[in-house]
């Protein structure tokens, strides 16, 4: 990472909750626990460079189209940016989009990653006018790292203090105008003055089958894969309604129809395929379906708090809530309520199994 600021060789600290002063080089730890993934690669390699090239959310970018060219007319960097919502939306692809069509910069971290509020200033302060700071995970930010953030995106500003003890001040370091892009899949955890910072903010939505149908041919023609429109439309049909599922099952059918069929991918060989991997019509896979069943079978159809759903199931709460329940939910399959999860009829339905007695007085 670049350096810090040069303030002879002093340490530097922001005010209040950082007891241990950090070097001022500090190195910043950018951690990503996804990042060795094979996943991102693919993620990577298919990721719409143009916000022309990013499907559907139309809303979202004809809106950012508007601001980033009113902001490069004024030779002003663009306001802060929230985007939220499920895994594989896009979000960091629009994060690349936004900065490339700003012509910027683009550093990269994510809340997880920023420890300390020296680890925040390490950053700003070593950033190239007009950048894009893009910071993933944002909800998961410490309470004193987003502190440090206020005044820097609201003022430009950053204050450090210089020295230890009875002879330490604090001053007010300029930072050089930038914009955050912060991304999000819970934006319900964010604080209210967070999000008040942020200029723009939008959520990303599940995307129609037609939608997922037209990344699906494009994946398909940067991989050379030979997909029939019947194809891509089974696939896309049951990708969760999410981008980064309709380009892992396109991969994973490929597979398929390359080993036991022609190698082109039609609506049988992705029917097939897909049968295979355990994603069913309704485009649900195995975790899903293993989170509904136990609810139907071990708690009568619900309600069951999410602590005890997690250990049921064998999965962390977390992934429970950011990964498997929006989908379910959207889909109308799972109710949140007070007293915990409740499956609604049309899981009962889905699965196959009756709603016990008791269960119907809860739709
Ligand atoms: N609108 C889109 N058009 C075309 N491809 C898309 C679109 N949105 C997402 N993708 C594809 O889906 C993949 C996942 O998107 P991305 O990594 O941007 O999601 P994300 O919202 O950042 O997910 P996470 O919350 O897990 O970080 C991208 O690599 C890209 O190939
Ligand atoms: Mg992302």
């Amino acid at each position: 990472m670049s350096d810090g600021p040069d303030i002879g060789g002093n340490r530097i600290r922001t005010p209040g909750i950082d007891e241990d002063p950090v070097p001022v080089d500090a190195e910043v730890k950018v951690h990503d626990a996804r990042a060795e993934a094979p996943e991102e690669d693919l993620d990577r390699s298919l990721r719409p460079p143009t916000l022309a090239d990013f499907v559907n959310q139309q809303q979202v970018t004809d809106q950012l189209t508007i601001f980033i060219e009113a902001a490069k007319g004024r030779g002003e960097p663009l306001d802060h940016v929230l985007l939220a919502g499920p895994p594989g939306l896009g979000k960091t692809s629009l994060a690349h989009i936004v900065a490339a069509e700003l012509g910027v910069p683009m550093v990269q971290t994510a809340g997880p990653a920023l420890e300390r509020k020296a680890d925040v200033a390490s950053f700003l302060t070593a950033l190239e006018p007009g950048s894009v700071f893009f910071i993933d995970e944002i909800h998961r930010l410490g309470r004193a790292v987003e502190e440090t953030l206020y005044p820097a995106m609201e003022d430009g500003e950053l204050p450090v203090i210089l020295g230890q003890g009875a002879g330490a001040r604090t001053v007010t370091l300029p930072l050089p105008p930038f914009t955050l892009i912060g991304a999000t899949t819970r934006s319900g955890l964010l604080t209210t003055p967070l999000r008040d910072r942020f200029g723009v903010s939008h959520r990303l939505e599940y995307y129609e089958a037609e939608h997922l149908a037209l990344i699906i041919e494009r994946s398909a023609g940067i991989l050379g894969v030979d997909i029939d429109p019947a194809g891509a439309e089974t696939i896309a049909s049951r990708s969760r309604g999410t981008p980064r599922v309709a380009n892992r099952l396109l991969k994973r059918v490929r597979d398929f129809a390359q080993v036991k069929g022609s190698g082109r991918i039609g609506a049988n060989e992705a029917a097939d395929a897909l049968a295979m991997l355990e994603v069913d019509a309704g485009g649900l896979d195995r975790s899903d379906r293993a989170l509904l069943e136990t609810i139907a079978t071990k708690f009568g159809g619900g309600p069951v708090g999410l602590s005890t759903l997690a250990v049921a199931i064998g999965e962390e709460q977390d992934t429970i809530e950011d990964v498997l329940e929006p989908y379910l939910l959207q889909q109308g399959l799972l109710k949140r309520t007070p007293r915990g999860r409740v499956l609604t009829q049309r899981a009962f339905d889905h699965l196959g199994v009756p709603a016990p007695e008791g269960a119907a007085s809860l739709f």
